[in-house]
């Protein structure tokens, strides 16, 4: 394939631009272009690298006349129009396994952060407060996590929390019981699941069956009390019902990392995230110089490979 250039969209780690122009490919950065610019940009590109923040929708792949390949530089390519790039034959390609487990990481300090009230009590002291009392939590030891997606980040959570203390227990489509049980997590359906679990953190897709996954009646079936965590996509958990439940003191907690728009300005978003049982952090799963490094490589190299050559990378920052 013939990629002589890229227009890289959204700030993904140097090491990106410097393969790629180590393999002779011109590479242009220029960040938050509006849909319209994004429209007049793309037609002079033969590929295009994005995060999460560039949408690539259909309006923008039919105006990439030499567009050849859309880059994601991370997991999840809900902001790219696949079937659009697929009616007009163009590749796209996505890093998933990069910052798997930054993402998982990030998930198991959540889950400490909501049994600790670290960063509430945090807050508190800073303001000049001294509330022993307000702030005491629970162990996570001898609870018990429910972990819905059981693919490369869920896992993950599921080996580190075990460690911890805690009973794992989760539901995935395409993963069998024996298969889970190979990594200590009892497999249950999901009615099941939900009266079990003290913990739920979710790590699916956003697709139409995990959209509003988490729901006023899924969290009504919980025990009281429960905690949730999303660090996989906005709308696997349902803001409003979440928010209802904290209200009512059915949810006990949550951790929330992604959001149904980003960044968040719908008057229930911004409730849930000033909410005291939330713990709310601006989509920085991935967000670590590690994962950071690693993806920005690896979408290089997919790049380069779809030239016919084999990519060659150097680290130079030791990651
Ligand atoms: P993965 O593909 O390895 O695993 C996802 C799993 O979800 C799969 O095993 C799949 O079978 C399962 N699944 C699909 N539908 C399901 C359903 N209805 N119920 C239960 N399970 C279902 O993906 P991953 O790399 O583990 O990523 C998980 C999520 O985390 C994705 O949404 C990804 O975009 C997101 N992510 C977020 C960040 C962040 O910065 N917050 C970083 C990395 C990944
Ligand atoms: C991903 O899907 O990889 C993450 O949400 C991280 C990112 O957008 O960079």
């Amino acid at each position: 394939m013939d990629i002589r250039n890229v227009l890289v969209a959204d700030a993904v780690d140097e090491a990106c631009v410097a393969l790629l122009q180590r393999h002779s490919i011109q590479v242009d950065c220029k960040y938050k272009l509006s849909k319209e610019q994004l429209i007049q940009a793309i037609q002079n590109y033969d590929a295009i690298v994005v995060r999460s923040d560039t949408k690539v929708g259909a309006e923008v792949i039919q105006a990439g006349s030499r567009l050849k390949a859309i880059g994601r530089a991370g997991a999840g390519v809900d902001n790219i129009d696949v079937n659009a790039a697929t009616a007009r034959d163009v590749v796209v390609l996505n890093t998933p396994g990069g910052n798997a487990i930054s993402a998982c990481e990030l998930t198991c300090a959540l889950i400490a952060n909501l049994a600790r009230n670290v960063a509430a009590a945090s807050a508190s002291l800073k303001a000049g407060r001294w509330d022993r009392k307000l702030y005491a939590g629970r162990e996570l030891s001898g609870k018990t996590l429910a972990i819905i997606g059981l693919g490369r980040i869920g896992k993950e959570v599921a080996l580190r929390m075990q460690a911890w203390g805690m009973t794992t227990i989760g539901f995935d489509p395409i993963v069998t019981p024996q298969e889970a049980q190979q990594f200590n997590v009892q497999y249950l359906e999901l009615d099941a699941l939900w009266r079990r679990a003290d913990y739920i953190t979710v790590h699916t897709p956003l697709i139409p069956a995990t959209r509003n996954l988490i729901n006023a009646q899924v969290l009504g079936s919980c025990k009281k009390g429960v905690k949730v965590i999303n660090v996989a996509r906005g709308g696997i958990v349902n803001e409003g019902d979440l928010l209802a439940a904290l209200k009512s003191g059915q949810c006990g907690g949550a951790a929330i990392d992604v959001y149904e728009q980003e960044p968040p300005t719908n008057p229930v978003t911004l409730e849930l995230i000033a909410h005291d049982k939330v713990v709310a952090t601006p989509h920085l799963g991935a967000s670590t110089a590690e994962a950071q490094v690693r993806v920005a490589v690896e979408v290089a190299e997919q790049l380069i490979a779809l030239t016919g050559r084999s990519p060659e990378y150097k680290s130079t920052s030791g990651v």
